[in-house]
């Protein structure tokens, strides 16, 4: 392969020439792409300034799930999914639980953690003895970055020295907590690491009884696990209200196999990462709706599932004395100010319809789009299967690729409730409709 230098340098025309060259029919290609651009030059230059190499943008469907109540207050949740079903069944269970008192939702912990990884030659006793010292130090040394944090209420909370040499020899870690308000504080928090990086070594070159040589510092960054900044959402209702759960079987049974579900996934790996799939099928899109960062979010999760030293699921379920509770923990560590919440228009508009959330209420929401989601799927998956309302989607994109009109796509539906649906079935199905 011929390597390109300077490709980032080109023209987006340019960079869209080169990059269909291979397909067979470049220009037609070429002006696909453009056709994506956003109409509008400002929004175009927008999106196109948010990453590199920009030759065209994605839609994915905008959604909306409505019927969510959360803490007693009713929410339409803002969604963006590519998977046809998900919007469908948080809607359902939002539904079905808006009739059962909603989510209840709390979080416990807000504080984001990074670490500065370090090497350590000098004596470790000695580093310990003077981290009183250092944490008074690297307080004042990063001032500048975190004056207009704690303007906001928030800043460092606390600096941890971990001794890691366990791991590799003379391997130490800073470990901090930050308090970063409504913002996701990934900027704030790394400039600020950079700074201790700086700072320790200032330190050590300030006191006579250390050898600024003995330090070595390796990375300053984030952590993506959040096990401080965790949110809990549950639903609960007596045994006899889920009589309405399914039509498939009474409350009992019902209760019987779904609590049979989640036991599973609390122990078994296979099924404990598709369980939590699912859960992240509702966070996820809440996530890309509201433009933060899914990746950090999902990285975290499944660090936090993986906590006791087995995978398990995210979401817990119980029945005592007649009472049934489904629950979900996980970190969620969110923004509402900051990135791009309030540059993507569409993220805008999501925090609007959302009510202008603070980052606490938008790691609720997001946990209970996870906690309904995986709510429908599990009852589908223990009652009808999930295939059943799959194909009712499946068929529902048929039917618009095929063109049929409003009255035809009734007559399908109708058919396809006793039949098999497939794409020939369901053509052939049409074609025989219009021949009358
Ligand atoms: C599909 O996107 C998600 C499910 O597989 C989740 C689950 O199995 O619990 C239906």
């Amino acid at each position: 392969m011929k390597i390109l230098k300077g490709f980032s340098k080109l023209s987006a025309q340019e960079k869209r020439r080169l990059a269909v060259s291979s397909c067979p029919d470049p220009e037609a290609a070429a002006r696909e792409l453009v056709s994506f651009l956003h109409p509008d030059q400002d929004v175009r230059e927008l999106l196109e300034g948010i990453s590199e190499n920009t030759i065209s943008t994605y839609p994915l469907p905008y959604n909306v799930a409505p019927n969510f109540i959360i803490n007693g207050h009713p929410y339409m949740v803002p969604m963006v999914t590519e998977e046809s079903s998900v919007v469908a069944a948080a809607s359902s269970a939002a539904r079905f639980w808006a009739g059962r008192g909603g989510f209840r939702a709390e979080v416990k912990d807000d504080a984001k953690a990074g670490q500065l990884h370090f090497l350590f030659t000098g004596d470790p006793a000695q580093l310990k003895d003077e981290m009183a010292g250092i944490d008074t130090w690297l307080r004042h040394y990063t001032k500048p970055v975190t004056q207009n944090m704690e303007k906001r209420g928030g800043g460092i909370r606390q600096i941890t020295l971990k001794d890691r040499t366990h791991i590799l020899d003379h391997y130490f870690q800073l470990h901090v907590d930050f308090d970063t308000r409504d913002a996701m504080g990934a900027n704030f928090i790394n400039s600020c690491l950079e700074e201790f990086s700086e700072g320790l070594k200032a330190f050590l070159r300030e006191k006579d009884d250390f050898d600024e040589r003995d330090y070595e510092p390796l990375m300053a960054i984030l952590s993506n696990y959040n096990d401080r900044c965790v949110v809990r959402v549950s639903v609960s209702c007596a045994l006899e209200d889920l009589e309405e759960a399914t039509p498939q079987m009474n409350a009992g049974e019902f209760v019987r196999r779904f609590l049979m579900a989640v036991r599973i996934a609390e122990k078994d790996v296979y099924r404990a990462t598709t369980h939590n799939k699912g859960i992240m099928n509702g966070v996820d899109a809440v996530i890309l709706a509201t433009g933060n960062d899914f990746r950090a979010i999902e990285a975290g999760a499944h660090a936090w599932a993986a906590r006791s030293g087995q995978y398990r699921s995210l979401s817990h379920a119980a029945l005592d004395d007649h009472v049934f509770t489904f629950s979900l923990d996980m970190p969620m560590a969110l923004g509402t100010i900051g990135g791009l919440t309030r540059l993507h228009p569409l993220a805008a508009r999501s925090m609007e319809i959302l009510g202008n959330p603070g980052a606490r209420e938008l790691m609720m929401i997001a946990g209970a789009a996870g906690l309904a989601n995986n709510f429908a799927a599990v009852r589908s998956l223990t009652t009808t299967g999930i295939q059943a309302g799959h194909m009712r989607m499946h068929l529902s994109n048929i039917i618009m690729q095929l063109k049929a009109t409003p009255a035809e796509a009734e007559q399908i539906k109708a058919h396809f409730r006793a039949h098999k649906v497939s794409y020939q079935a369901v053509s052939s199905y049409l074609d025989q409709l219009r021949a009358g």
